[in-house]
């Protein structure tokens, strides 16, 4: 922010507010990470077998897709602000019931419920972040929520490594109820999105919301004017869905970005990275959970790349980068595990390009398929859009998350990294078929370029370039 153009300043309540919504994120991951270092105390002190352990384990991910369905007809009636708020009351109660759970039975009742309210979080702050940031920063401001998500993972994976020396299990996971709670008090503060309120024709109070985060009362109105104008469309999700197939190509275009962004094979190392640090010849519970805080705080730090280069470079040649970084990592794990990794020297380069793989999935697909998942669906159908994309993520977390273990036992270690290197190399030509740039462009445009047919990856094309290759395209 350089210049002191009005219009270019960003207003700080504006950041304020893009904060506390992406402190949801925090929770997403807190919650993520901090199973994997409790897991082995909670299945000493119920003894669970490995298939109670992975009950435990996967029943938040089927809370998180179900929190996800709901909350699209949710967040369209009761509000965005009211979803949030009561996805923080649901990681209240969750992280206090699995703290204090007596049984396997009523710690995986509580792991549900955090599963819901990840759902909620995962659905609702994307979206009220795109709806409430300016244009200019609403790349930035969106990858914020996945910096949370990832911090939230790395303060996961260092409280569960402080923690593991005395087993204490209860602390590990009753401590997450601090987070909640800020995150409770913070959404009490929120406004709600001006967005939603237009389309439920409160047009005063989102005037005032509207004049409370923009510079000026002009930047306001004009706001104002070209949302009401994208409202107009009266159809809403299921409905727009059955009748309107441009409508149906960006949901289908939303499940495809989901489903790319977890079989990246990332998802896999955030779960099972102590298991991949043994595979890699470390053998000392130690060595395997600091390997596993470094990997944490590599993807913490690497989110800032995309929060800085979001907005200049765009989407697109950043998840082109990401993938072919993730697809190379992918291919030189694959052959070190193969050829055998024998010295030390050998273990470390495996830790770098491990490291290199996770900088290149936290600097695009993390932070990028968030944020265009929530850019590219109009806003009659936004809430059903982005309910499908979200809950495509949880599903393709669970599908990811239960067959790597599998994977490795019957195909391999080698074979398994090769073929997330394939899907990777998937990826890119998927990014280049089908993969719209959305730098700079207002959410209503895009719903213009979509609605009147340009072809997916054109649908962010500024109003000239669309209109000539329109003109194009009728020649
Ligand atoms: C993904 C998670 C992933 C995390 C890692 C999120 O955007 O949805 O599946 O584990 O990033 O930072």
């Amino acid at each position: 922010m350089t210049t002191s153009s009005p219009s270019s300043q960003i207003n700080r309540q504006t950041i304020l507010v893009c904060f506390l919504a992406a402190l949801a994120g925090l929770l997403f991951g807190l919650d993520m990470g901090v199973i994997a270092g409790a897991l082995p105390f909670i299945a000493d002190e119920f003894t669970l077998t490995s298939h109670h352990q992975e009950i435990v384990v996967s029943i938040m991910m089927f809370g998180a897709a179900l929190g996800a369905l709901c909350s699209g007809p949710m967040s369209s009636s009761l509000g965005r602000r009211k979803s949030l708020l009561l996805g923080a009351l649901l990681f209240v109660v969750g992280s206090i019931g699995c703290a204090i759970a007596t049984s396997m039975e009523i710690l995986s009742v509580f792991r549900f419920i955090l599963g819901l309210a990840v759902g909620v979080a995962s659905f609702t702050a994307p979206l009220y972040l795109s709806e409430i940031a300016p244009e200019r920063i609403r790349g930035s401001m969106i990858s914020l929520y996945q910096l949370m998500i990832t911090i939230g993972i790395l303060a996961a994976f260092l409280s569960d490594t402080a923690l593991s020396a005395g087993g204490h299990w209860r602390w590990m996971l009753g401590i997450i109820t601090f987070p909640a709670l800020v995150l409770f008090v913070g959404v009490l503060t929120l406004p709600e999105s001006p967005r939603w309120l237009a389309m439920r024709n409160k047009n005063e109070l989102a005037a005032r919301v509207l004049k409370l985060l923009r510079n000026s009362d002009r930047e306001a109105a004009e706001e104002l004017n070209q949302i009401r104008e994208s409202v107009k469309m009266k159809q809403r999700g299921w409905q727009l869905f059955r009748h309107n197939a441009h409508f149906r190509r960006s949901t289908y275009l939303g499940v495809l970005l989901q489903f790319m962004q977890q079989f990246t094979g990332m998802t896999v190392i955030m779960y099972y990275a102590p298991k991949i640090f043994e595979i890699a010849g470390f053998s000392t519970t130690r060595e395997q959970m600091w390997g596993t805080v470094i990997a944490g705080l590599t993807n913490v730090l690497a989110t800032f790349i995309a929060i800085g280069l979001v907005d200049r470079w765009g989407r697109k040649p950043i998840l082109k980068l990401g993938f072919s970084v993730m697809a190379i990592c992918m291919g030189i794990l694959g052959y070190m595990f193969y050829s055998g990794i024998t010295t030390p020297v050998e273990q470390y380069v495996a830790v770098a390009v491990l490291l290199i793989f996770i900088t290149g999935f936290a600097m695009s697909a993390g932070p990028l398929i968030w944020v265009l998942c929530s850019e590219i669906q109009p806003l009659a159908g936004r809430d059903f859009g982005v309910t499908c994309s979200t809950m495509a993520n949880w599903i393709a977390n669970m599908i990811i998350g239960a067959t790597f273990l599998t994977l490795i036992d019957t195909i391999g270690s080698p074979n398994t990294f090769w073929l997330y290197g394939i899907l990777n190399v998937i990826c890119i030509v998927l990014t280049f078929l089908f993969v719209p740039e959305t730098k700079n462009i207002s959410l209503e445009h895009i719903e213009r370029n979509l609605m009147r047919g340009e072809a997916l990856r054109h649908i962010g094309q500024p109003p000239h370039r669309s209109l000539s290759s329109r003109a194009a395209a009728v020649k």
